[in-house]
């Protein structure tokens, strides 16, 4: 059984605002700032705003950008990457919105690296056919957008609440009605309590921490996709978690937060060998070790089960000392720090659980199916990504549709009508709290049986296992309590959903069923009613 609620105790304390934004990744700063026109923003986040994902990421930011590209084109290699399930009008959406919304970043201070020229310089990554990545500080791109991000929304007077876990959605006459939190730290709003507001922006990020090894930061708890389950909102593709093929190698037992080495690391020519120095994309698919990342990941394994080696190696040694220096100053660093010397030695790598690309279903608008309640960045599935995120599509993803949140918000709240104040909201009651100690767990299990490589019979296992922790609940409320219960309800999902696809589709790769197959050519769409979880095939 998959527990879907949590203990929510009464809150302390009660702040009233239009919106609130959960999350102050990309997603969610830009929602905050563009939405102010809608009304009233509160931003809530669960620890400093800087401490998400998006400030980890390297490689950059895909858009059409140079005059030789297109949005047309940026679209095939999108389509392409999500092995036949993306959604095309939200890729349409995505690419065409992309450029005039990178240049909304610049005007709000982000500093894209230059061509000698003073135009954008643009690198490439796997599954582009061209050069398409926007980067700054050569390989620290999620730090410089945060940074002029978060610059923009001091400027803006925008109230934040840092250091608060949201629990719960308040739900009103059906609508989302605001959110249950819990606060450390902030004086007066410390402990439970709750914000009413007339719209819910999820932009809480992804799920990574469900696995033992990822690049995901602590905080990567599937907060928010597991407060929309149990509010009963629609989710979809939850299976398609997708492993990035080269993250440094720090031993069989490494766990949290992994080193990663972006994929602009061979864009800029680095390629993969085996232990012996044998190169094995070549020859595996046409763009060799710029291959979509799910087939690099594949063959990585591959070669891994072949040879016997924990891990294969990325070679940059090409590259030099000065490319290493000024375009991949945070990634050499990092390889310092674990003694690896990258202008002189290959890097060893595996893959680790890197993006969810499902999540909260939402609609063009970034409507979820709870009225009032919308979601954007990792959190949600637009239908961009179907089975496997083209490299750097996250950041531009979590642009475009908070920027679509926040466009479409004052007609949904009938802006200029009297704010309906917000009602308290019906406060899931019944205990399924799990003990902090269930989070170790479930990451090992899901390491063991639901990472890059799948069967049946180990996702029967994972699902026995998860079944069995959902009766370690406990009685005392905490961070690490409602964390660990996030990510049991969020790994119980994935692993339903990967044992109902019988079939090998993009990031989804079951060794009893290797090839992909038409019937399964469309996506699982889980909600709960009630206690009971329906899940439904709906056909690309
Ligand atoms: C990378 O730099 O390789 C990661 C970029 C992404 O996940 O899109």
């Amino acid at each position: 059984m998959i527990p879907h609620r949590l203990m929510a105790p009464a809150p302390g304390w009660t702040l009233d605002a239009d919106i609130v934004v959960v999350g102050s990744g990309i997603a969610g700063l830009v929602a905050a700032l563009r939405a102010r026109t809608a009304g009233r923003v509160l931003l809530v986040t669960k620890a400093l705003l800087d401490d998400g994902s998006t400030r980890w990421a390297q490689g950059g930011i895909a858009a059409a950008l140079h005059p030789d590209d297109s949005p047309e084109d940026h679209l095939r290699d999108t389509l392409t990457a999500g092995v036949g399930i993306c959604d095309a009008d939200a890729v349409r959406a995505l690419v065409t919105e992309g450029p005039e919304a990178v240049r909304g970043l610049i005007s709000l201070g982000t500093e894209f690296d230059r061509n000698g020229d003073g135009g954008i310089a643009l690198t490439r990554e796997g599954g582009h056919l061209t050069h398409r990545i926007a980067h700054a500080g050569g390989d620290a791109t999620g730090a410089e957008i945060s940074r002029a991000l978060l610059a923009a929304t001091k400027d803006a007077g925008i109230e934040v609440i840092e250091h608060a876990l949201v629990l719960d959605l308040l739900i009103a006459d059906g609508r989302a009605a605001g959110v249950t939190l819990h606060v450390m730290g902030e004086g007066q709003r410390d402990g439970v309590g709750s914000v009413r507001a007339r719209a819910v922006i999820l932009a809480t990020g992804g799920l990574g921490q469900v696995f033992q090894a990822t690049t995901n930061p602590e905080v990567s708890t599937g907060d928010g996709l597991a407060l929309a389950l149990r509010a009963g909102a629609a989710v979809a593709d939850l299976e398609f978690v997708q492993f990035h093929p080269t993250v440094m190698w720090l031993g069989p037992d490494a766990k949290g937060r992994q080193p990663l080495i972006s994929e602009a690391v061979r864009g800029e020519g680095a390629f993969l060998v085996d232990a012996a120095g044998e190169r094995f994309m070549a020859g595996r698919h046409p763009l060799a070790d710029l291959a979509p990342r799910d087939i690099v990941a594949k063959q990585i394994m591959t070669r891994m089960r072949a040879t016997g080696e924990p891990c294969v190696y990325l070679d940059g040694r090409n590259l030099g000392p000065r490319i290493w220096a000024q375009r991949f100053p945070t990634i050499l660093a990092a390889c310092e720090r674990h003694g690896v010397d990258p202008v002189n030695e290959p890097i060893p790598v595996v893959p680790a659980a890197h993006y969810a690309s499902g999540g909260v279903r939402t609609d063009l608008r970034g409507r979820t199916s709870v009225p009032g309640l919308y979601a954007c960045g990792e959190v949600a599935c637009t239908g961009v990504h179907g089975a496997n995120r083209l490299a750097s599509n996250s950041l531009l993803e979590g642009l475009v549709f908070a920027q679509r949140i926040a466009e479409t918000l004052p007609a949904d709240l009938g802006v200029g009508a009297p704010a309906k104040a917000g009602a308290d909201g019906a406060l899931t009651s019944r205990s399924a709290l799990l003990e902090p100690a269930v989070r170790g767990e479930v990451q090992r299990l899901m390491a063991a049986y639901a990472g890059v490589l799948r069967s049946g019979a180990g996702l029967e296992r994972a699902a026995g296992e998860l079944a069995a922790l959902a009766g370690r609940t406990t009685d005392r409320p905490c961070t690490e309590a409602w964390e660990a219960t996030n990510l049991h309800s969020v790994a119980s999902l994935i692993v339903d959903a990967a044992r109902r696809r019988e079939e090998t589709r993009g990031s989804h790769w079951r060794e009893d069923f290797p090839d992909d197959a038409d019937a399964w050519r469309g996506h699982l769409v889980s909600a709960f009613t009630g206690e009971a979880l329906t899940t439904t095939f709906e056909p690309a």
